[in-house]
């Protein structure tokens, strides 16, 4: 059973203003579907092509060897979980659980944001902003490229893709207001709170 693209959870241009269709025409029919496309050339007629992409990732994540076949396996993972971690209407400050763990653990939402926003802007060329869970612990993180927190026995609850390709037909070079913009209008803070109590 090959890998296939999994639908975006909501219409290409459910995200305008903030995220064109166009934008996403490239990013998940391009450039994801290319991440699927190689992953399944890497795999084919080895057992990785039986295994799931978690398990894949996680038994590649350390071979250099491996690195074509995690960093397509880890880009397959990463981009769903990104479709994932935004709906219209999304952004704000959330609600429950989700914000009294982000106050408890970076002192205020507005702190937890500055954190994000400066994250994902120092990533130096491609990779990922992250909220994740390590050790119980809510952490922000950045990743460069393909790699992710599962790659570091870490917890995903939440992303924002900071490769050129994410933003730069709808803010060019504006990689900041990008992030600014996920952050106040398309998180699905759903999305992270259904993260968090799965990893308990
Ligand atoms: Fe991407």
């Amino acid at each position: 059973m090959a890998f296939e693209l999994p639908a975006l959870p909501y219409p290409n241009n459910a995200l305008e203003p903030h995220m064109s269709a166009r934008t996403l025409d490239f990013h998940h029919g391009k450039h994801h579907q290319a991440y699927v496309t190689n992953l399944n050339n890497l795999v084919k007629d080895s057992p990785m092509a039986s295994q799931s992409l978690e398990q894949i990732i996680k038994a590649t994540a350390k071979d250099e060897s491996k690195a074509g076949i995690f960093n397509n396996a880890a880009q397959v993972w990463n981009h769903t979980f990104f479709w994932n971690s935004m709906k219209p209407n999304g952004g704000g400050t959330p609600s429950g659980t989700v914000v009294e763990r982000i106050n408890a653990a970076f002192g205020g939402f507005d702190k937890f944001k500055e954190q994000f926003k400066q994250a994902g802007a120092t990533q130096f060329g491609s990779g990922w902003a992250w909220l994740v869970l390590d050790g119980g612990q809510l952490k922000v993180t950045k990743t460069p490229n393909a790699v992710n927190p599962m790659a570091q026995g870490q917890t995903a609850l939440l992303t924002c893709d900071v490769w050129e390709h994410a933003y730069y037909l709808d803010y060019q070079n504006r990689r900041p207001d990008f992030i600014q913009t996920f952050l106040d209008k398309l998180v699905n803070w759903e999305f992270v709170a259904s993260n968090l109590s799965k990893a308990g």
